[in-house]
């Protein structure tokens, strides 16, 4: 009797799971540039359990929740990522020999349908962990003594960026008078790279024939080219990544002429946890030393297990001190007005990066971005440009290349600012300046007109009330106010920036 039930069982999970899930799958995309996107669904099915791993861009999920039959069946996959955990789910259904998946990158975001076919097994596993060298500081390269100051292309380009992209940005960098503002890096975010070759060296993808011609090209401009790549297996936008190869991978970017790596955690938060992330950074702090070309060197580990206090000893010029930002008010006041208790961090050669600007890119208004280039500024922020330079309203221009603005952001004593003083959304930020002059923003958060007063000795900017000649860096106005106090409207969103001295 227990036999002919446990065969009647049998035949019932035979009919439901005709086929079985079981197996290596993976689902390509051919992004246009000659390279394939491929994740992989490892599967185990049992009844109507379904366990296993998913491998997609820079991520790598167990699956904790996956059920169901060949016909309807739902994997959710979980990963910890740092402090947090990350999920994703899928749906999907077995049709002939083909795995027809539907997943949802946010709740709000429209169902991206993908097609998996059989892999061979051990395809896509994802690599193991290497072994972490013992901490020790790396030699300062003495580059980036102010705040680097250049292009990315990531804000507004994406995975469009190319070659004519970066040498057309080049022209406009010099003919725009960016160049001669003090913008010299042109930096190439994610999505450049290509395959390995043979020897596996990393090639760059049919987006860019010849990062060496293009160095020189940029080059020949008086500019220079940075790059980007990754500790992990795979970068951010799921390319190939500097994992393994990482003084292979620096001597190539020497041999092109690159001379800034940002190099984007990304892929090794599957393998490192973030304590370990110190050690994963020296490796190429002193693969970027051995290869003798002096080369800037910026952190983007958004701002985990406070890079500030390692960032240097790694050799990093600049590091991530937060997630990334958007072309939004919101986004921007968020990260640029949570950085006060970074200033001790930032010194010449080693700065807290707020990410990359968004002046330009049209999320914002004009008042909007001066408020964020003055932020930007008085923390002594890398400036990198983050807009289509190609195509700059005359505005736009002038708010990127104001030299009063760029001098303070510049300064050589490299003294990050810090807030004051704050009354509901109005504050107050003050940097000190070589030669014993000041900076001094006064910014008005709030969406209406609003009065700021600075009372000079309470703030401790100046001690006692004496003449003091101001200089209104967004008017370009020089006067004087010999009154303990100085009070001024500001329109909403907007800020007063002065440069104050006795
Ligand atoms: C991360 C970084 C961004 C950008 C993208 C590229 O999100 O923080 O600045 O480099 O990766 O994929």
């Amino acid at each position: 009797m227990r036999r002919a039930l446990r065969l009647f069982s049998f035949f019932l999970a035979a009919s439901c799971f005709g086929a079985d899930l079981t197996g290596n799958w993976v689902v390509e995309k051919h992004r246009g540039d000659g390279t394939v996107d491929r994740s992989y669904f490892n599967l185990k099915q049992e009844a109507s359990r379904i366990t296993g791993t998913i491998r997609v861009t820079q991520f790598f999920y167990t699956i904790s929740d996956g059920s169901g039959t060949p016909e309807h069946f739902t994997l959710i996959g979980s990963m910890k990522d740092g402090n947090s955990e990350r999920h994703i789910t899928y749906e999907g259904r077995l049709a002939g020999d083909q795995l027809h998946l539907a997943t949802r990158r946010g709740p709000d975001s429209p169902l991206t349908e993908l097609t998996a076919r059989r892999a061979p097994s051990g395809e896509g596993a994802m690599p193991s962990r290497l072994p972490l060298p013992a901490l020790h500081r790396v030699p300062d390269n003495g580059l980036a003594k102010t705040p680097p100051m250049g292009w990315n292309s990531w804000n507004n380009f994406k995975n469009k960026v190319s070659d004519e992209v970066v040498r057309q940005i080049a022209d406009a960098m010099v003919s725009s008078g960016m160049r001669d503002a003090g913008y010299s890096y042109i930096n190439i975010d994610d999505t450049w790279e290509g395959q390995r070759d043979a020897k596996g060296n990393i090639t760059s993808n049919q987006k860019f024939p010849s990062m060496k011609a293009l160095a020189d090209y940029v080059h020949s401009r008086s500019l220079k080219l940075g790059i980007y790549s990754s500790p992990g297996p795979n970068t951010c936008a799921g390319y190939e990544g500097s994992y393994g190869h990482e003084e292979q991978d620096a001597r190539t970017f020497a041999a092109w002429g690159i001379d800034y790596l940002k190099y984007d955690w990304c892929g090794a938060r599957n393998l490192y946890t973030d304590e370990e992330m110190q050690a994963v950074y020296q490796k190429m702090g002193d693969a970027l030393s051995a290869s003798g070309r002096p080369v800037v060197y910026s952190l983007c580990q958004y701002g985990r297990n406070d890079v500030w206090k390692w960032g240097a000893q790694v050799g990093g010029n600049l590091w991530r001190s937060t997630g990334d930002i958007r072309d939004s008010w919101d986004s921007m006041t968020r990260i640029g007005f949570a950085q006060s208790d970074l200033a001790p961090w930032a010194q010449p050669g080693h700065w807290n990066d707020p990410d990359m600007l968004e002046v330009g890119n049209g999320g914002m208004t004009e008042t909007e971005y001066k408020t964020h280039l003055s932020l930007w500024s008085l923390l002594a922020a890398p400036l990198l440009a983050g807009n289509d330079l190609r195509h700059m309203d005359p505005a736009i221009h002038d708010i990127l290349t104001n030299q009063d603005v760029i001098a303070i952001d510049q300064d050589k004593l490299g003294q990050q600012a810090r807030r004051v003083w704050q009354s509901g959304e109005q504050e107050i930020w003050v940097r000190d300046l070589d030669g014993g002059a000041k900076a001094v923003g006064l910014f008005n958060r709030s969406a209406k007109d609003s009065d700021i007063s600075v009372n000079w000795a309470k703030l401790g900017i100046y001690t006692h009330s004496q003449q003091l000649r101001l200089r209104d860096l967004w008017t370009h106005r020089d006067f004087t106010s010999s009154t303990a106090i100085y009070s001024t409207t500001i329109p909403g969103h907007s800020v007063v920036l002065l440069r104050v001295q006795r």
